[in-house]
């Protein structure tokens, strides 16, 4: 009988992916996947060491394991990706509960790894990589609805912005094989997935065949920026969308802009972080790039694609900020508009360049206050962004049934807002996996609600429709 791999996930979409690469090496050690913790032989979980939360979520949950291998004799338990490589041993001592621990680029050890447990030692793992992409590896899709996937194109990251652990905890910057990477999205569309999400830490440093000194590895091939990557995988199929995360605005080029407006199934929307608004702390912060840089890069978005969704990420309370710079990240977000945003109190990492260099000197109250006046704008914001496209005729990519209603069902415009559409249509119901004509008639700062005015059937519906 096979084994069987509990995996839970925690933090970035890069990490769920990775969790998709671990399932696939641990599939050809013979484990299949479970989606319950209490059937299985090992339990792994992928943590975040993002900010502090995010640990103190994933230590509850080791200890929690302790009660679980108490019921279940013989059940492993590993803790994978960030957490892992930043505290590595720590991990083993501290939590008896624990009895491997792999960073991010070691998950091709992992049966190796097993073999020690399950022999009676404990394992680890840690070490960082130039080169590990995971490139030839077909991941097993497991938080999949079969229409939308993640497809990692690069992985680590160069940048050094001083609140961040991502430089030690996932390494250098390295960019996965393109023809990997085409190949693994015609899969994809084979499969019936009708959009994909590159993902990278920084997408816009995205480089094949070309070393950090800007040096060309084989002459005979062609280098690859992210633009042109984005244009091969654009070309795999006009059906398919093709999204991706995250861009850096120091490194953000025209020339993906200009990709973007080429190709109608590049979704017109783009992450982009700014962090702050004010160019002194954007200076503390190591970014690359001042405020009016910023503010430039997003006019000249507008320029390309006048209807490109922007969202972002915001820190308040980073060390050293001022009223006056959080008053510039509170007129930054009205002079973007930004459709989302994702908002943080800074939380200090051991290592980084900050926890070095800065005191973490603003009080939480003041970080409390003033990420709940960053939130109040944002919300004020992203209902005025979905209020203007009342009106509009959009095309949703329908994802599933509204968890609020069995009526309704729920999609994706191109600029990523959630449509909430009548599950029935005169007689005829919507599935997921269909793209949908609709009339938005109304949204709040969450959703859009519309009404159909057509679709396009999936191709077995349409088999069906014809018999
Ligand atoms: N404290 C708070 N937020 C952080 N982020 C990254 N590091 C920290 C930190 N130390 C946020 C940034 C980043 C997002 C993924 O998480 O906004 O863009
Ligand atoms: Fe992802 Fe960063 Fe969290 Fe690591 S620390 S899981 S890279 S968000």
């Amino acid at each position: 009988m096979s084994k069987r791999v509990y995996i839970e996930s925690y933090g970035c979409q890069m990490n769920f992916s990775d969790s998709e690469i671990v399932a696939s090496i641990l599939a050809k050690d013979g484990y299949v996947t479970t989606d319950k913790a209490e059937d299985a032989d090992l339990v792994l979980l992928n943590t975040c060491s993002i900010r502090e939360k995010a640990e103190y979520t994933v230590l509850q949950r080791i200890n929690e394991m302790n009660a679980l291998k108490a019921r279940k004799k013989g059940l492993k338990v590993g803790v994978l990706g960030c957490m892992a490589e930043r505290m590595r041993e720590d991990l083993l001592e501290k939590k008896k509960v624990v009895d491997l621990v792999v960073g991010p680029d070691a998950y091709r050890s992992l049966p190796d790894l097993l073999a020690e447990v399950d022999g009676g030692q404990k394992a680890v793992n840690v070490l960082l990589s130039r080169e590990e992409t995971y490139g030839e590896i077909e991941p097993v899709r497991l938080v999949s609805n079969g229409i939308t996937a993640f497809v990692t194109i690069m992985r680590g990251c160069d940048n050094m912005c001083a609140f961040c652990v991502v430089p030690f905890t996932r390494g250098r910057e390295r960019s996965r094989d393109p023809h990997t990477i085409v190949d693994e999205c015609r899969q994809l569309v084979t499969q019936g997935y009708k959009e994909v999400t590159l993902l990278g830490q920084n997408v816009d440093s995205y480089r094949w065949n070309i070393d950090g000194r800007g040096t060309v590895k084989d002459p005979a091939q062609p280098v690859i920026d992210f633009a042109d990557l984005l244009a091969m995988v654009a070309e795999v199929s006009p059906t398919l969308r093709v999204r991706y995360s995250t861009s850096h605005p120091k490194d953000m080029t025209d020339k993906v802009l200009e990709v973007m407006a080429r190709y109608p199934n590049i979704c017109k929307y783009i992450h982009l972080p700014v962090q702050s608004g004010s160019s002194a702390v954007l200076e503390r912060m190591n970014r690359g790039y001042t405020r009016e840089w910023y503010l430039e890069r997003v006019a000249s978005i507008r320029r390309h694609m006048p209807d490109c969704a922007i969202s972002t990420d915001i820190i308040s309370g980073f060390c050293g900020e001022t009223e006056e710079d959080h008053l510039q990240t509170l007129s930054l977000i009205g002079s973007v508009g930004y459709d989302m945003a994702f908002m943080f109190k800074y939380s200090e990492r051991p290592k980084t360049l900050a926890a070095r260099k800065y005191p973490d000197d603003v009080p939480e109250v003041v970080k409390g206050r003033r990420l709940q006046e960053i939130i109040d704008l944002q919300k004020r914001m992203s209902h005025q962004r979905n209020t203007i496209q009342v009106g509009l005729q959009q095309e949703v990519l329908i994802e599933g049934v509204s968890k609020r209603s069995m009526e309704h069902m729920y999609g994706r415009n191109g600029q990523n807002a959630v449509v909430i559409v009548p599950r029935w249509n005169q007689g005829v119901e919507l599935h997921r996996g269909q793209y949908a004509s609709v009339r938005i008639l109304s949204g709040t700062a969450g959703s859009l609600q519309g009404e159909l005015t057509s679709f396009t059937l999936s191709p077995e519906l349409d088999d069906q429709h014809a018999a």
